[in-house]
Formats: structure tokens, sequence, C-alpha cells
């Protein structure tokens, strides 16, 4: 059946409307949705942590959309900043010109990044995926300027996720995603990544020295490529694939180490935890770890516009500056002034309100610590095995059986009967499977902007807890 689109409005505060109601149902509209099978509210105003749809239905923004939006919903001074920029100048192709916002904007961004990437550049996409795609040919291109043209393969690690164009999916390793696509794309070595909650090495000691284990697979996979390993790309915390997992002590650093000694370009692939979101400017900080090529996207607009940030250390840069003198590379969107304009708003916000700071979980009185402490108090439900994360990426596990750790049959969808219960209570999570082996396992993230208050907090904690009780 074709569901006319006025009909496939739902109000998703009404309870009884559940998955299995809806299922075998159509509900196709001009718009190529990302599910036939499920009616989407039409959202129409976003303000603060919330966003409303067209029956009024409020709904409290707990994961950022798809850990997005960091400093709120419907700031005036962004949409300001892109309106000013839109009548003044829309648009130039990055072939004949560039604009000031776009020059002004990459200094800041590499203020922004650190000491290391002083007399760095930035390239400006328009989001994770032509970041991903962008860097993974940038450390081609720099290989080749140094004469080292034989290394052409980026190596990345199982259970994470750098974006859905192909290039993209080829160093991902979220399986449900690439699936279909493997007949399409070029695959280099995939390395172990590590999962604290069920480690690889059975760790007994909170994973304190399985690190270096880890890390030596990278060594391992270099040493196998026989000189052909041109990068390599990694999500300093795994992001929507593993749900928020942090590296175990020691395994960054060791990973940082080997690549230099291969001259191996370390690529961050920060789309998720960078911009602030984990109470760092970027999520490498908190070990130390110097990356040649930061990625950024998602919180770099806040999703005020599209946009996605390569930013390349001064050696990289260096290396085709001195060399042939031109990246090989572009997009006709590239730099765009309206979605830049959004961009640096968005940083001045994150300034102002010393956002980044509000995030960092580790801080008694932040919002990252509320956040911390509010989604610990879930421990105590049967079904959430694990609560994990930093800043404001936090992902919560569910399991049949906290002790085997045994996860839900994947059938059962958990994560995702979860998530539509928060839905009919007013509150956004971002549900996934997959996290054990690719399959099965439920988890979700949860990632608010950082303007947060304590008493929504603790409203969306509540309300978390009876979906969870409610789906169980
Ligand atoms: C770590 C990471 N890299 C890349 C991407 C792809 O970004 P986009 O969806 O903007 O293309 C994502 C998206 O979730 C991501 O989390």
């Amino acid at each position: 059946m074709v569901a006319v689109l006025t009909l496939s409005f739902i109000k998703p505060h009404n309870p009884t409307v559940t998955e299995s109601t809806l299922a075998g149902q159509d509900f196709r509209t001009p718009v190529l949705r990302r599910s036939f099978r499920k009616p989407y509210p039409v959202a129409v105003r976003g303000e603060g942590v919330y966003v409303w749809d067209a029956d009024g239905n409020r709904y409290l923004d707990f994961s950022g959309s798809a850990a997005v939006n960091f400093i709120g919903h419907g700031v005036r001074e962004v949409s300001d900043a892109m309106v000013e920029q839109a009548r003044q100048l829309e648009f130039v192709h990055t072939s004949q010109f560039t604009t000031p916002v776009a020059e002004e904007f990459a200094q800041e961004l590499l203020d922004f990044a650190g000491e290391h990437f002083r007399g760095g550049a930035v390239y400006f996409t328009c989001g994770g995926s032509e970041s991903v795609e962008t860097a993974l040919k940038l450390a081609r291109q720099y290989q080749v300027e140094i004469g080292q043209s034989e290394r052409h393969q980026i190596l990345s690690r199982n259970q994470s996720y750098h974006g859905s164009t192909l290039g993209a999916l080829s160093v991902s390793g979220n399986r449900k995603r690439r699936e279909i696509y493997l007949p399409m794309v070029r695959e280099f070595a995939h390395i172990g990544i590590p999962y604290c909650y069920r480690c690889a090495f059975d760790c007994t000691d909170d994973c304190h020295n399985c690190g270096q284990q880890y890390a030596a697979e990278l060594d391992s996979a270099i040493k196998a490529s026989n000189g052909a390993a041109a990068g390599f790309i990694f999500e300093p915390m795994s992001g929507a694939t593993l749900g928020a997992v942090t590296p175990p002590p020691g395994y960054l650093q060791g990973i940082a180490e080997i690549c230099r000694r291969h001259g191996v370009l370390l690529i961050a692939d920060e789309v998720m935890t960078g911009m602030g979101r984990t109470g760092r400017n970027f999520a490498v900080e908190h070990w130390e770890v110097a990356a040649d090529i930061l990625v950024a996207a998602k919180g770099l607009s806040s999703g005020y516009a599209p946009l996605g940030a390569v930013i390349a250390s001064k050696k990289v840069v260096d290396a085709i500056a001195n060399g042939s003198g031109a990246f090989l590379h572009g997009f006709t969107y590239n730099a765009h002034p309206v979605s830049v304009a959004a961009g640096r708003a968005v940083l001045r916000r994150v300034q102002s309100l010393n956002l980044v700071h509000a995030a960092d979980s580790n801080t008694e009185g932040t919002a990252g610590f509320a956040l911390k402490n509010a989604l610990e108090s879930l421990r105590d439900l049967d079904s959430v095995g694990d609560v994990r994360g930093l800043g404001m990426l936090w992902a919560v596990e569910f399991v049949s059986n906290k002790k085997t750790k045994a996860p839900f049959p994947p059938e059962k969808n958990f994560a995702g009967l979860v998530g539509q219960a928060c839905l009919r209570r007013g509150l956004l999570v971002y549900p996934m499977q997959g996290c054990v082996d690719g399959t099965t396992g439920d988890h979700l993230l949860i990632a608010p902007p950082a303007v947060i208050a304590d008493e929504q907090i603790g409203w969306a904690v509540q309300q978390l807890r009876a979906a969870v009780e409610e789906s169980a």
C-alpha cells in the first residue's frame, strides 16, 4: 500500500503505535527515505535540546541527531551568519577563488587543532564521508610526493565506521553497512579493535595490559603489506558501530609509534569525536597522540550546514607544496562559503559558551559529568550490560544475560525496541545493532548537545530507564 504523505505522520507519543503494528506497511513518499517500513515524524522546529514535529510533539534530542548537534538547535547567530554570507556571496568555485570566510576559518581550525597543526592546512568538504575520501587520497598523494609511490594501502580496524561512499566503506568494518557493496570495493587489511567489555584477550585487569597486544597487530599488518602501507585510519573512540568504546591504556600511543616507525601516516577520523564532543578539542588529546591528518564533520557545523574538514599537518602539506604543487582532488562544493560561515559561527559559539569544558565528563559540575553519572545509574537494570563513553559521547549496551554477557537474538532488535519506546516518550536516542560480531549485539548511542541542563539529563535518563524496562 502506498501511504499518502499526510497519512504517514504518526503521533510518536502514541503508545499504541509500535514497530509490530506497522510491520509490512509501505510508507512510500516522493522522498527516498532510509526505510519504507516505518513512518517518520515530520520535524518542523528546533530550539536548545528540543525538536518539534508537525503534530506539536516535543522531543528531547538525547543523541544530538547522530552525534551531530553540539551547540543546541535554533541558534540565531549561526543562521544569521549563514544569511549574511549568502547575501554577500553565495558561492564561488575553488578552482577560481578563495574566500575570506574559508581562509579565516581554516586558520581558526588549525589553532583549535593545536600546536601540532601549526603551519598545516585545511580542506573543507560537505561532510564526513567526503572528508574521509579526501584524507585517503591525501595520504596516498603524500607518499607519492615523497618518492614512496609503492605505498597505496590504507589499513584500518574491524568494527569501525568511516562513511558510506565506496572508498570510506573499504576502510570501514561495519559489516551490515558494507556487506552487499563488498564486490565493489578494494579492500586492505583490517586489524582487531580493542573492545574492553568483550576483550579478545579475556583480560581480568580491566584491559590495563592488552593495549600493546592490539597495537602489535598493526605492526604485523604493515609488515605484511610489504612496503605498500600508506596510512592507517582509526576512530580514537569507536563511534556508532561499537558504541563509544574508549581505547585501553597505551594502545593509541603504541599505534602512533608504530606508524611513525614505518613511515605510515596516522589518520584520526574524528568525524564523531572531534570539535569538543569528548571534552577535548579533538579526542586524540586524551591520549596525547599527534595525528598527521585529522578528519572532522558533524560537530564542525553542529548540523547547521553540510560541512566536513580534513586538517593536514605541515609535514603533509609541505610534501605537496614542495613537490608537484597541486592536490589532485576536488569537489564542486568544497569550501562552500555558506557552510563555512556556519562552521565559523558554530566554533565561535563553542568557544564563547566554553562548551568543550562543559562536555568534559571528568570535571565535576559539567554537563558531561552529570551525563556520565546519570547513565551509570542504569547499570542496575537486568538488561544493561555496559555503560561506557567519555565527554558527551556514551553508549548503553544491552544483554539478555548480565553474567554471561549473552546478547539478545538480533531478530528481537532490542535496541530498536528501546529506541521506539524512547521516541514514544519524546526522547531521541541512536539505536544500533552488531557490536558483538557485526550482526548480534544491541546498544544505544547517547550524544546530546553540550548545552543540556542537569534537569533535562535527569528527565531523559528516567525516560530511558522506563523504555528499557518496557522493552525487556
Ligand atoms: C567516525 C565517522 N566517520 C565518518 C562518518 C561519515 O560521515 P557522514 O555521514 O557525514 O558522511 C561517520 C558518520 O557517522 C562517522 O561516525
